[in-house]
């Protein structure tokens, strides 16, 4: 007879886990680092950095695949309760996932990099320009989420002015998808924009990721269009709520440490390392991510049976004591902040790591240059009512001395 799993009371889309996921995790790593949950249907919480790391380490053992045909390995995804249709290069395996991967790499090369942080800081000013003569503003909606959104939207090949339908599709996507409120329609709003794009690229190729992936062959075959279209729909949706929710989380930690300000305006070195420690420290994406056991295997003395569910909590993870020291206090000066998982770890690290955190680091940057007194209201503040996804904010009221246009007298 097998051992007995050891049951915990987990469900990282409750209240009780929004309230406090800090110090639920910390004694799930102390007391049960290997736990069971019979949450939505059961699933393995993993909460050591060691075990996350060899986990991603190890597709062929604990599988990405969302196959929603069972005709593959089985793989139910990388969310719990799972996605009812495939974001394509998160959701495979090698040797696919790597195939995929090398579609989408030549837009986060170096000097492609340039590029987007130059229209990232030309966003920055065009968005601080609508609100700054007013001394008040929404730091989420008018700020944090529309320089990385238009950004990546560009990067793609959506016009960047649809950026907003892109935010009410992206707002509540911190609920299980099978939760009443879970944006599927606006979801499949953007489903079918991406086929009229792609058709548009078919015809007349530019030069974003749409027209790559429309005409990309892998071993002399053209990609499935639902392949390419999954792609398409992981990017758009990874590659803002995350920036979005770094940005103003260290803002609104830095609105009450005026101290900091002037070294991070200045000191390149500097800002690249605090913006290391807000990856860790607030760890965006704090609804873990999924893997499904293909091989029986064991961890931490606990036996993972083919087809168990494990939840990865990147988030503990950057709480870990084995991994970093005194993890509850920000400390900018962190020694090996860089190590933190916000970005996850192997093959399916973020692709968009360095231009997510260049994100952070001109926003925090433009915002303190801009509105050097700018003060977040922590009485009208409100953050996700769930921590099921992403660590963010759906409102950041703040005030500031209002001051000029860019260009204006
Ligand atoms: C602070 C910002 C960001 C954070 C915290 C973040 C976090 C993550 C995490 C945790 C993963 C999964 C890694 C894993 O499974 O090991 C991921 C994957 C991914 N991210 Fe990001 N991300 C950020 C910004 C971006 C941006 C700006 C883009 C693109 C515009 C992007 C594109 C992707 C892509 C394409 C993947 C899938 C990679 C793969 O499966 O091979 N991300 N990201």
């Amino acid at each position: 007879m097998g051992a007995e799993k050891p049951v915990v009371d987990f469900d990282q889309h409750g209240p009780r886990y929004a309230a406090d996921w800090k110090g639920q995790l910390a004694t799930l790593r102390g007391d049960c680092p290997v736990a069971w949950t019979e949450a939505s249907g059961g699933f393995w919480v993993v909460t050591k950095y060691d075990d996350i790391v060899h986990i991603e380490r190890n597709p062929q053992i604990f599988s990405c695949d969302n196959d929603l045909q069972n005709v593959r390995n089985g793989g139910q995804g990388i969310r719990i309760p799972r996605n009812p249709f495939r974001f394509n290069l998160n959701e495979s395996d090698p040797p696919e996932h790597t195939a995929l991967r090398k579609l989408e790499a030549p837009f986060f090369s170096v000097q492609a990099l340039e590029k987007w942080m130059d229209l990232a800081r030309e966003i920055l000013d065009e968005q601080i320009d609508t609100i700054i003569e007013a001394g008040e503003a929404d730091l989420i909606e008018d700020i944090a989420i529309p320089v990385p959104a238009q950004v990546t939207l560009r990067l793609v090949g959506v016009p960047k002015d649809e950026w907003r339908d892109y935010m009410d599709a992206s707002l509540n996507a911190f609920l299980p998808t099978d939760h009443p409120d879970y944006p599927l329609a606006a979801r499949m709003r953007i489903g079918k924009r991406c086929d009229e794009l792609m058709a548009e690229r078919r015809a007349k190729p530019t030069d974003d990721v749409i027209s790559a992936l429309v005409h990309a062959q892998i071993d002399g075959q053209a990609l499935e269009h639902d392949i390419a279209k999954g792609m398409l729909q992981s990017l758009l949706f990874g590659g803002f709520d995350t920036t979005a929710a770094t940005s103003a989380n260290a803002l609104h930690w830095l609105s009450d440490h005026p101290e900091m300000h002037q070294r991070l305006m200045e000191d390149d070195a500097y800002l690249s390392k605090a913006v290391d420690e807000f990856l860790r420290y607030f760890s965006p994406v704090v609804g873990g991510l999924a893997r499904t056991v293909v091989q029986d295997t064991e961890l931490r003395g606990q036996q993972l049976k083919k087809g168990d569910r494990v939840l990865l909590m990147f988030n503990s993870g950057n709480y870990d004591e084995e991994r970093f020291e005194c993890p509850a206090q920000l400390d900018v000066e962190r020694r090996n902040a860089k190590q933190h998982l916000a970005f996850g770890a192997g093959p399916h690290r973020c692709l968009g790591a360095v231009l997510g955190a260049a994100e952070v680091g001109i926003i925090v940057r433009g915002v303190l240059k801009r509105l050097p007194d700018y003060q977040v209201d922590h009485d009208r503040e409100e953050r996700f009512p769930s921590m099921g996804m992403t660590n963010g904010w759906l409102t950041m009221p703040i005030r500031f001395t209002p001051g000029k246009k860019l260009g204006a007298a």
